[in-house]
């Protein structure tokens, strides 16, 4: 399977290729499922819709990987956090503002959430018929805590950050919370029966030098420890977006077999890790949305620049809804060299 022999390191003359969200609302046929299962959380709780969501992208384009459908804020949410979905406006929680609510996450009811997961997983592998790897995930520690604390996004994360600022303690206390489920969470990912593991810390880039490390890279480092010693073999990527600057030390410190690369990476800071572990990244959405003679010279530029060495070729970040199909259809032609 080209993904895992990327990710293990081989150089292919055609790069493995999947997109960050490729499950979603860009797809008519996700458009129809999603509308069926009622809230977001009720489609990412239902084994059978989840399924077939996971299943969609794979079946329309081929892709070399296939992601669980599901969440990062799953894991508040089993934690006991309210989490919802609110249509057009994104996540919104209940923060999680002190040391007194953060007591209050009992995790009672984590397993039983984290089992319908679980069952998606053991659905799924079957029809992907040995041919497709899974992708599991979770959210890295820093991210997660910053909605846990923000009660949704923020530009600057500013809730977490005065939170680890003046409470020190207790932000710790959560990142610890969140170390130990999620990484409890990718075990049982991988016992259901995926194949590789992503983390996403999508708000990295907003942390620096002593931060970044507190923050960021070492929790990541523990869970991928505490996964690693459960399953030695698994595949890691860590996609800590906004980090370029710091790609070398989170790769290193944290141990991930890959680095998950976005948009705002320069083509030789990737090149230049590709001799220490493979990369994946890194075109645009806003390019795949546009499509047209930019995206086929970026991506003829991310191709003969970083498929020599060991690549998957994605997104620097999520797959947008308003991008056509027919921009993925040429984008596959064109990783794909059939063009
Ligand atoms: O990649 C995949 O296809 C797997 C599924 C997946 C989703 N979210 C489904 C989803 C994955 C891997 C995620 C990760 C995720 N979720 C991240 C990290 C990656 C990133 O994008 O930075 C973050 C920060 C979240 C939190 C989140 N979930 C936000 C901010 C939003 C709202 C923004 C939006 O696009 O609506 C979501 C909702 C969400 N997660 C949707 C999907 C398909 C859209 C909800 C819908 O269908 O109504």
């Amino acid at each position: 399977m080209p993904f895992l022999e990327a990710l293990a390191g081989k150089a292919l003359s055609t790069p493995p290729i999947w997109l960050m969200r490729q499950a979603g609302r860009y797809l008519p046929e996700y458009r129809e499922v999603r509308a069926k299962a009622g809230s977001f959380l009720d489609l990412c709780y239902s084994p059978e819709l989840a399924a077939e969501v996971t299943l969609q992208p794979i079946r329309r384009f081929g892709f070399d990987a296939a992601i669980v459908f599901s969440d990062i804020l799953v894991v508040p949410h089993a934690l006991g956090q309210h989490v919802e979905f609110l249509e057009g406006e994104g996540p919104k929680l209940k923060p999680v503002a002190s040391g007194k609510d953060l007591a209050k996450l009992s995790g009672k009811d984590a397993s039983k959430r984290f089992d319908l997961v679980y069952e998606a997983i053991g659905r799924i592998v079957p029809e992907l018929g040995g041919q497709t790897p899974l992708i599991g995930f979770c959210g890295a520690p820093w991210t997660v805590a910053s909605y846990m604390v923000g009660g949704g996004g923020s530009p600057d994360q500013r809730a977490a950050k005065l939170l680890a600022y003046r409470d020190p303690a207790t932000f710790k206390a959560l990142l610890d919370l969140l170390v130990e489920t999620s990484s409890d969470y990718l075990i049982g990912q991988i016992k259901a029966g995926v194949r590789a593991l992503q983390i996403f810390d999508s708000w990295a880039g907003s942390l620096a030098d002593d931060d970044f490390g507190a923050f960021s890279i070492e929790p990541t480092a523990e869970i991928v420890r505490r996964v690693k010693s459960a399953c030695p073999g698994i595949p890691i990527i860590g996609f800590p977006r906004g980090s370029s600057a710091s790609f070398e030390r989170y790769a290193m410190e944290t141990g991930v077999d890959a680095l998950g690369c976005d948009t705002a990476a320069p083509l030789d800071a990737m090149a230049a890790l590709q001799s220490r572990l493979p990369v994946q990244g890194n075109l645009d959405p806003l390019l795949l949305l546009a499509g047209g003679d930019a995206m086929d010279r970026r991506v003829k530029a991310i191709l003969s620049r970083l498929s020599p060495k060991p690549f998957v070729f994605n997104l620097g970040h999520g797959i947008l809804p308003e991008t056509p199909i027919e921009n993925v259809e040429r984008l596959m032609r064109l990783v794909r060299a059939v063009d």
